[in-house]
C-alpha cells in the first residue's frame, strides 16, 4: 500500500477521541438491542453520539449523516459540530451512529457505530441513494476488481491471484430480492456465498480480516455506508469499486446538488476517500468485525471497538469498561 502522509489538520484531532464518540453512540442503541424499535435504537444512538462530538475542540461539518436537514433533526447533512468553530481544526465526518437497525431492533449480528473523519473536502458527498459496491482484502494487485466488468470475471481474476478455483473463492452479499441474480451467478460458479441480512460496512470490511474467510464483498446497498467502507479499507488495505445507483429523477438531482456531475463513476477507494483519515467503530451486537455492547450486573457496561488511521495504518482496539452510564 502507498503511503500516505499525515494531515496536520487531523493532528490536532484525538485519534482516540473518536472512540467516545463512538462508544457512546453504541452505549445508547444498546438499551434498544431486541426491543423491536428501529427508529427508537437510532434516535438514542444519534443523540449520544451528537452530544459526544459537541463535546470535542473542533470544527466539524456533518458530510455523511442522518440525511438532508429537512428530513433529519440531529445530526443531518451540513450540520455543524464540535466546540471550536471557527477556531479548531475543520474537520468532515461521515457517520451512522447505528449501523443495523433492524439488526439492533432484532438483537441480530454485526450492527456498529461508525464515523470516519477526514479534512475538509476529503470525503465524498454521497447522497442517500444505493451504490454498487465491490471490495477486496489487501495483498492483491492494484486493479484486480473492476466494478464494470461482470461477477464472473471479478471472481475468475481474484481467483487467478490467489491460486485457487474460481468455486473456492468466499463472496460476502446482502440477502436481498434484487441479488438473486448475482446470488445465482455466483453459485454457478461454485463460489460459497456467505449471505448477511444486514450490515455491510462490516460486510465490506469482512474482506480484510482472514479469519472471516471472505476474498470478495458484492451487491448494492447505501451510498454513504460505502464511503464508511472505504475509508476503513484506506487504513487496513484492500481495493473498492463503488457505483451510485439512481431509481428516479429525484435520486440524480441529490446527487447533482452535492456536487456529483457524473452519474456512471466508478468510485475508487480513495476517490470516495481521500488523504489521511480516521475510522472508529464501535459494536452494538456481536459481529465478524467487533463484540457487541453488554449491560452487566451492577451497572457496567463493556464496549469494544476499533480506530485506525490511514497515515500510520495503526489499527487499534479498545475495550471499555463504563460505569454511571445509565
Ligand atoms: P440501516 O442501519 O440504515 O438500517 O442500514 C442497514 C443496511 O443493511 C446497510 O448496511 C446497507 O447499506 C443498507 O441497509 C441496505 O439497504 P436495503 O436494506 O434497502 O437493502
Amino acid at each position: 500500500m502507498s503511503k500516505t502522509p499525515p494531515s496536520k489538520v487531523l493532528d490536532r484531532v484525538l485519534v482516540l477521541e473518536m472512540v467516545r464518540v463512538t462508544e457512546a453512540a453504541a452505549i445508547g442503541a444498546s438499551k434498544l438491542i431486541g426491543r423491536g424499535d428501529e427508529k427508537a435504537a437510532d434516535a438514542a444512538a444519534v443523540e449520544a453520539m451528537r452530544a459526544a462530538l459537541n463535546e470535542l475542540a473542533m470544527d466539524g461539518t456533518v458530510v455523511i449523516g442522518e440525511g438532508e436537514r429537512d428530513e433529519a433533526p440531529m445530526l443531518y447533512i451540513g450540520e455543524k459540530v464540535g466546540s471550536a468553530q471557527g477556531t479548531g481544526p475543520k474537520i468532515d465526518i461521515a457517520l451512522d451512529p447505528l449501523e443495523g437497525t433492524t439488526i439492533t431492533a432484532k438483537a441480530g449480528p454485526n450492527a456498529l457505530a461508525v464515523l470516519a473523519v477526514a479534512e475538509e473536502g476529503n470525503l465524498l458527498n454521497a447522497p442517500d441513494v444505493y451504490m454498487d459496491k465491490l471490495a477486496v482484502g489487501p495483498g492483491y494487485p492494484e486493479g484486480i476488481i473492476d466494478l464494470a466488468k461482470s461477477p464472473t470475471d471479478n471472481v475468475k481474476a481474484v481467483a487467478a491471484a490467489k491460486g485457487v478455483e474460481p468455486g473456492e473463492i468466499i463472496v460476502c452479499v446482502l440477502d436481498r430480492p434484487r441479488h438473486a441474480d448475482l446470488i445465482a451467478e455466483l453459485r454457478g460458479l461454485g463460489c460459497g456465498v456467505v449471505l448477511i441480512g444486514d450490515g455491510d460496512v462490516a460486510g465490506v470490511i469482512a474482506v480484510t480480516n482472514p479469519d472471516t474467510t471472505i476474498d470478495l464483498y458484492m451487491g448494492s446497498g447505501g451510498a454513504p455506508e460505502g464511503v464508511l467502507a472505504a475509508a476503513a479499507l484506506r487504513c487496513v488495505g484492500g481495493q473498492f469499486n463503488g457505483r451510485l445507483l439512481f431509481r428516479n429523477d429525484d435520486e440524480r438531482g441529490r446527487a447533482r446538488k452535492w456536487g456529483i456531475e457524473n452519474l456512471d463513476k466508478i468510485y475508487t477507494r480513495d476517490e470516495l476517500a481521500k488523504g489521511d483519515c480516521i475510522f472508529a467503530a464501535t459494536g452494538v451486537t456481536d459481529g465478524s468485525l467487533l463484540k457487541g455492547v453488554k449491560r452487566m450486573k451492577g451497572g457496567v457496561i463493556t464496549t469494544n471497538s476499533v480506530v485506525m488511521r490511514a497515515s500510520s495504518g495503526t489499527v487499534r482496539w479498545v475495550s471499555g469498561e463504563h460505569r454511571n452510564r445509565g
